[in-house]
C-alpha cells in the first residue's frame, strides 16, 4: 500500500479516484458542512438557505468551516442540487418543517416543454464562483468536489414539487407516460451537463452526482430512466479528465450497473456490505463510502469505532475513500464528526 514521498491529501484522493495505490485512505463526508455545526447556524442566522446558497463569499467560508473546524481534508463546494431546477424555471423555496417545494409542478408533456433551457454562467454561476473562490484559502494541496443532482432525482423533484415518500408522480409518469419522463430526463440531462463543466472549469477537482431518489427503481427502471442518464452526463464532462463519482442511495442492487455508468467512483451507502461491494466492482471502479451516518449520532467512542470497523472493511483495497453512506445528520454532535475525522487521518499512519 505504501507509496513514498508523502502524497499531499489532494494528490491521495485524486489518485483513489483513479483506483492508484495511495499512503494512507483519503475521505470526506457527504453534507459536512450543515446545520450540525454552530458556525454554519452562525452564517445562516438571518437569511434563508437560498440566499446562502447565491452568496459565493459566504458559500466559500461554509465550505471552509469542515475543513477548518474538523480538520477534514477535502472540500466539497456549499451548494444545493436543487438550484438547476429554478433556472429551468420552476419556483423554489426552501421551507423550514418541509424542506424543498417546487412550483408549477412538471406533470405533463406540455409543462415538460414549457420548461427553459439555460445557461450556468448566466443563470446558475454562484458554485462556480464559490469555486473560483475557495481555491486561495484551500491552496495547492487540499481537493474541491463540485457537484449536481442525476437526473432521476431531480426530475423526481420537479414532478413531485418537493420531498415524497413513495413518488407516485414520477412513478405514475413513468408507468403511463414514460417517453414524457424521458424528455424531461433528457432536458434536464443537457442542461446539468453545462452546470457541471462550469464547476470543473472553475477549478472543481472531481464532481459527485448525487441520485438520493433511484435507489427506489428496479434494474430495468434504473436503466431506463437513471442509468443511461447519467452515464450521458458523465460523457459530457468526460474530456475535461475531471473525476466523477456517481452516488446512488439504497444501490445494492444496482452496483454492477451503476460501475457501468463511466464513473470512476460508485459511492455507496451503508445496507451495502463492503467485501460484497469489493468484490462485484473493486478494481473496475473506485469505492466511496460507506459509514451509516446514524453511528455519528451516539458518542465520540461509537464513532471512532465504527469508523474503524468501515477503514478495515476496506482495508486492502486500492481505489478505496472513506465517506459517510448519506449525507451527516443535523443532529449530529461535533465531537462525533471530530472523532470519525481523527480516525480517518490516524488510520493507517
Ligand atoms: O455536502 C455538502 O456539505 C455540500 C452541500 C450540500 C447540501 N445539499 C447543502 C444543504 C449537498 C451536496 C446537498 C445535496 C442535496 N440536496 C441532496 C442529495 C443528498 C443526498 O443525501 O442524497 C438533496 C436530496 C438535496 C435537496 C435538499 N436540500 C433537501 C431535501 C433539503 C432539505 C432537507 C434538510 O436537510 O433540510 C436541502 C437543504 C440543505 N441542503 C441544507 C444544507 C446544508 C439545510 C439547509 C438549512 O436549513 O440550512
Amino acid at each position: 500500500m505504501n507509496a513514498s514521498p508523502e502524497l499531499s491529501p489532494r494528490e491521495r484522493f485524486l489518485r483513489a479516484c483513479r483506483c492508484r495505490v495511495v499512503d494512507r485512505t483519503p475521505g470526506w463526508l457527504m453534507r459536512q458542512a450543515g446545520r450540525y455545526m454552530e458556525e454554519y447556524q452562525a452564517v445562516r442566522r438571518g437569511r434563508s438557505f437560498l440566499e446562502l446558497c447565491k452568496s459565493p463569499e459566504l458559500c466559500r467560508d461554509v465550505t471552509m468551516q469542515p475543513i477548518d473546524v474538523l480538520g477534514l481534508e477535502t472540500a466539497i463546494v456549499f451548494s444545493d442540487i436543487l438550484l438547476p431546477c429554478e433556472a429551468m424555471g420552476q419556483s423554489l423555496v426552501f421551507e423550514e418543517k418541509r424542506g424543498p417545494v417546487l412550483g408549477p409542478v412538471v406533470r405533463d408533456r406540455a409543462a415538460v416543454e414549457g420548461l427553459r433551457d439555460f445557461e450556468a454562467a448566466r443563470a446558475t454561476p454562484w458554485p462556480a464562483e464559490t469555486i473560483r473562490l475557495l481555491r486561495e484559502p484551500l491552496g495547492p494541496d487540499r481537493a474541491l468536489i463540485g457537484f449536481c443532482g442525476a437526473p432521476f432525482t431531480m426530475a423526481a423533484y420537479m414532478v413531485e414539487g418537493g420531498g415524497s415518500r413513495q413518488f407516485e408522480n414520477v412513478k405514475r409518469m413513468m408507468w403511463g407516460e414514460p417517453e414524457t419522463l424521458e424528455l424531461l430526463l433528457e432536458r434536464i440531462t443537457d442542461n446539468l451537463i453545462g452546470y457541471l463543466r462550469a464547476q470543473i472549469e472553475a477549478g472543481a477537482d472531481a464532481v459527485q452526482i448525487f441520485d438520493s431518489w433511484a435507489g427506489t427503481l428496479d434494474q430495468a427502471a434504473y436503466q431506463r430512466f437513471a442509468h443511461q442518464w447519467t452515464a450521458k452526463l458523465i460523457r459530457g464532462v468526460a474530456d475535461l479528465g475531471a473525476p466523477v463519482i456517481s452516488y446512488v442511495n439504497g444501490c445494492d442492487h444496482l452496483l454492477e450497473i451503476m460501475a457501468g455508468s463511466g464513473a470512476d467512483v460508485v459511492a455507496i451507502d451503508w445496507r451495502v456490505d463492503p467485501g460484497e461491494a469489493l468484490m462485484r466492482v473493486g478494481g473496475q471502479v473506485a469505492i466511496q463510502g460507506n459509514l451509516d451516518p446514524t453511528a455519528l449520532l451516539a458518542t465520540p467512542e461509537v464513532a471512532a469505532r465504527e469508523t474503524r470497523r468501515t477503514l478495515e472493511a476496506f482495508a486492502g483495497a486500492p481505489g478505496y475513500i472513506f465517506n459517510v453512506g448519506s449525507g451527516v445528520l443535523q443532529w449530529t454532535p461535533v465531537a462525533c464528526a471530530e472523532a470519525v475525522v481523527r480516525t480517518l487521518r490516524s488510520w493507517g499512519s
